[in-house]
């Protein structure tokens, strides 16, 4: 007799804004292994349209602390604003129940930190959306490199060069460092500067500029960063929302081949190139073995929380490994208004940029008021 399907694990999504339907979907996509069974917004109209589309049995919440009492879950989804995502994070742990918080998972290290701790007291895992990572592509990458067939690193470029009008910020939250922690470096590039971390694994130290150019932001609206990795590895890391051409690229040069994606919000194989080296050809076979079109979106990560929990494993992305992304924008932050290369692990004590991206030493003033902006 077959195994009995085992029972779909039981997720509640706060916040049903626009990032909540790509959670949705996803997990509408990967049912009957995950149901939604609850959803919370602080607009209880969205919050029962989202319901009525996504979930029609679902219960709808008027916050965090109504679904944690009402409710068994398996996973809360945080997708709110980032200002919200580690109180309501630590709600859920303190509940005993996993949350995957939106990125950028905190607003700064010290909050992270905060995260860090109570999901190690609690024993619950906090995980980060980082989708990129979990595309096939990324994983065979990963793989490949462990594997030691694509020889040692050697240098990488990663660009998230993306184009958002004045418009875009007029959401309370967007561009303000308190609200939303900071410009592309924390909100836009972090997908692929996590990406190039999971790739390319620990930074030794970087230089970082930062300016903002064009938009009505309290924050950078560019940013670029050069590092040293660990391994020897050397590469370059710009954030843009000024790039009328919008992509997302990232390149790695290993000693026996180039391997890069272009692509903007998600990549399958397709957007992937594998170039050997000469004497190398023969490495071309094994990036092409297990080819997929499957695409780098929430429904990856989400399986791969799912497989994770199904082989007794902790899913990837927890806080501890997350908190080495949000520490390369720190750093890159720390950089930029300083005026020199900061290591990693310096940014600790009662450092200023521990406690906020900004430090308290943004070189520019803030953004003309949205009134005025538009005038
Ligand atoms: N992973 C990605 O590719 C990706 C893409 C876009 C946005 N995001 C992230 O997702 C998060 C949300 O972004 P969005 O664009 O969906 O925002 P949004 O403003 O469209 O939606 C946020 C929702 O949260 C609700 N909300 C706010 N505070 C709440 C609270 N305390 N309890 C319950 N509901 C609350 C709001 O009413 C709103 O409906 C941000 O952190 C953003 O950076 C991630």
């Amino acid at each position: 007799m077959s195994d009995p399907q085992p029972a779909a694990r039981r997720v509640a999504l706060i916040g049903t804004g626009a990032i909540a339907h790509a959670h949705a979907q996803a997990v509408i996509d990967l049912a009957p292994r995950v149901e939604i069974v609850a959803v919370v917004d602080v607009d209880a109209a969205r919050a029962r349209a989202f319901a009525d589309r996504f979930a029609p049995g679902a219960a709808v919440y008027p916050d965090a602390g109504a679904l944690l009492r009402g409710e068994h879950l398996d996973l809360v989804h945080i997708c709110t604003p980032p200002q919200t995502h580690v109180p309501l994070a630590i709600q859920a742990l303190r509940a005993g129940v996993p949350a995957l918080i939106e990125k950028p998972t905190a607003l700064s290290l010290a909050e992270m930190d905060e995260l860090v701790a109570v999901s190690r007291e609690t024993g619950v895992p906090a995980l980060t959306v980082f989708q990129h990572r979990f595309g096939p592509a990324a994983v065979r990458l990963r793989r490949l490199l462990a594997g030691g067939v694509l020889g040692r690193p050697l240098v990488a470029t990663c660009e998230t060069l993306w184009y958002r009008t004045a418009d875009y910020f007029d959401l309370p939250w967007r561009g303000r460092w308190e609200i939303e922690g900071g410009g592309p470096t924390m909100g836009h590039g972090i997908h692929q500067f996590d990406l190039l971390l999971s790739v390319l694994g620990p930074w030794t130290r970087l230089s970082a500029f930062a300016a903002r150019q064009a938009l009505p932001t309290d924050t950078e609206d560019v940013s670029m960063a050069l590092v040293e990795f660990d391994n020897g590895a050397l590469a370059t890391v710009v954030n843009s929302l000024v790039s009328p051409r919008e992509t997302s690229r990232l390149r790695f040069d290993f000693a026996h081949a180039t391997v890069e994606v272009e692509h903007l919000y998600g990549y399958t194989d397709a957007d992937w190139t594998f170039t050997p080296a000469p004497g190398h050809e023969h490495l071309a076979e094994l990036w092409a073995e297990d080819a997929s079109d499957e695409t780098s979106g929430h429904r990856g990560q989400i399986a791969a929380i799912l497989d994770a929990w199904d082989a007794g494993q902790v899913p990837a992305a927890a806080a501890d490994d997350a908190r080495r992304t949000l520490e390369f924008a720190a750093a890159t932050y720390a950089s930029a208004f300083r005026g020199r290369p900061v290591a990693a692990g310096e940014i600790a004590g009662d450092d200023p940029f521990l406690r906020s991206m900004d430090g308290g030493a943004v070189p520019w003033g803030p953004a003309p008021s949205r009134q005025e902006a538009h005038a």
